[in-house]
C-alpha cells in the first residue's frame, strides 16, 4: 500500500480528510436545513482519524466555517484547516471574483474570524478567470498580497486552485506553493501530466470534485469494479486517487454521517492490478 500520509505545508496530514463544502445550503447558499446533522458530520469526521479539512469563507457564504467552529473548536492540535480566497458571492448566490487587494485582505480576516483562528495554516488561492475551469492570466498581484500576509503572520502557507501548469511554475517563481487544488477524478484527468510533476517536487495535489461532485460519479464500470471488490463505487473512486500518486490527499464530501464512515473505510481498499486497469479507461 501507498504511505497513508503525506506533507501539507508544514504539517503531516492523512491523505484521506474531508471537504466540508456540501455542509453549506442547496447551491452551497445560505444555512443548511439541520446545522446539527452538519455539525455532527464534522465531529463524526474528527472520530474518525480526519485531520485535514478543506473548507472557505465563500461557502454559505461564512455558514461553513461557523460550523466547523462551533462543531470542533478548540481544534485538535493535529487538526489542519485548508480555506481559499478569490471569490465572493452575490446576492443571488452567484460565484464572483474578488481578486482586489482589500477583497483578499478582507477574506483573510474573515476566514480567520469565522473559524476562531490566529492563523491560517494554508490559503489557497482561487482563480476565477473562469469560474468553472483554470483559464490562463496573471496571478503575480493576488500572489504578492497573500505573501504580505504571510509575512505578517497571518497565512502560513499558500496553495492555489482552478490554475493552469503554466500558472502554477509562475507561482512558484513568486512564492513557495503548498498545494494545488483542481478538479480531477475517475473521468476528469486533465491534471495527469500536472500532477505527476508536483509529485516529483513534493508537493500536495488536492483534487475537488474527487467523486463528481454535484453529479456524483456513475458508470457501469465502476460499479462492476465495485461489486467484484465487494466495495462501494463512492470507495472505489476514493482509493483509486489514492493510489494514483503519492502526493494526492483526497477530501470526499459528504452531509451524512453514514457516507463519511463508507468514505474512511476507502484508505483500507487495495484496487488489484486488473481494477486498475479497468478503472483507468475510464477517462473520457
Ligand atoms: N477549489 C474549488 O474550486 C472547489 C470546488 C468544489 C469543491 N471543492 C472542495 O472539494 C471538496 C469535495 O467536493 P464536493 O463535496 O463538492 O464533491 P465530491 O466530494 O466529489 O462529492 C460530494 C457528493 O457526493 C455525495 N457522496 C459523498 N459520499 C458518498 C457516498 N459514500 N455515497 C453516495 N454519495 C456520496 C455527496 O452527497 P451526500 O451529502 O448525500 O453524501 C455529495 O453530493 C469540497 O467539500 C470542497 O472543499 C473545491
Amino acid at each position: 500500500m501507498t504511505a497513508n500520509t503525506y506533507q501539507l505545508g508544514g504539517r503531516t496530514v492523512k491523505r484521506l480528510g474531508y471537504g466540508a463544502m456540501q455542509l453549506a445550503g442547496p447551491g452551497v447558499f445560505g444555512p443548511p436545513r439541520d446545522p446539527e446533522a452538519a455539525r455532527a458530520v464534522l465531529r463524526a469526521a474528527v472520530a474518525a482519524g480526519v485531520n485535514h479539512i478543506d473548507t472557505s469563507d465563500f461557502y454559505g457564504p461564512h455558514v461553513t466555517n461557523q460550523l466547523i467552529r462551533e462543531a470542533l473548536h478548540p481544534y485538535p492540535e493535529d487538526l489542519t484547516i485548508v480555506t481559499k480566497i478569490g471569490a465572493r458571492r452575490g446576492a443571488d448566490g452567484a460565484w464572483l471574483p474578488a481578486f482586489g487587494r482589500d477583497e483578499l485582505i478582507g477574506a483573510v480576516h474573515d476566514n480567520l474570524r469565522n473559524l476562531g483562528l490566529e492563523t491560517l495554516e494554508v490559503v489557497n488561492l482561487r482563480a476565477m478567470f473562469d469560474v468553472h475551469v483554470p483559464a490562463e492570466g496573471s496571478l503575480e498581484e493576488p500572489l504578492a498580497v497573500l505573501a504580505e500576509l504571510r509575512e505578517q503572520g497571518l497565512v502560513r502557507h499558500i496553495g492555489l486552485s482552478n490554475v493552469t501548469s503554466k500558472q502554477v511554475s509562475d507561482a512558484r517563481r513568486i512564492v513557495p506553493i503548498a498545494c494545488v487544488q483542481n478538479q480531477y477524478n475517475l473521468v476528469h484527468r486533465d491534471d495527469d501530466a500536472l500532477i505527476d510533476t508536483l509529485a516529483a517536487d513534493g508537493i500536495a495535489y488536492v483534487p475537488f470534485f474527487p467523486l463528481g461532485g454535484f453529479s456524483p460519479l456513475d458508470s457501469a464500470t465502476l460499479s462492476g469494479v465495485a461489486e467484484k471488490l465487494g466495495a462501494t463505487p463512492m470507495q472505489v473512486a476514493i482509493a483509486w486517487l489514492l493510489q494514483r500518486a503519492p502526493n494526492i490527499l483526497v477530501i470526499p464530501g459528504t452531509s451524512s454521517v453514514a457516507h463519511l464512515h463508507e468514505n474512511m473505510a476507502a484508505a483500507n481498499l487495495e484496487l488489484p492490478a486488473d481494477a486498475l486497469a479497468a478503472l483507468n479507461g475510464m477517462a473520457g
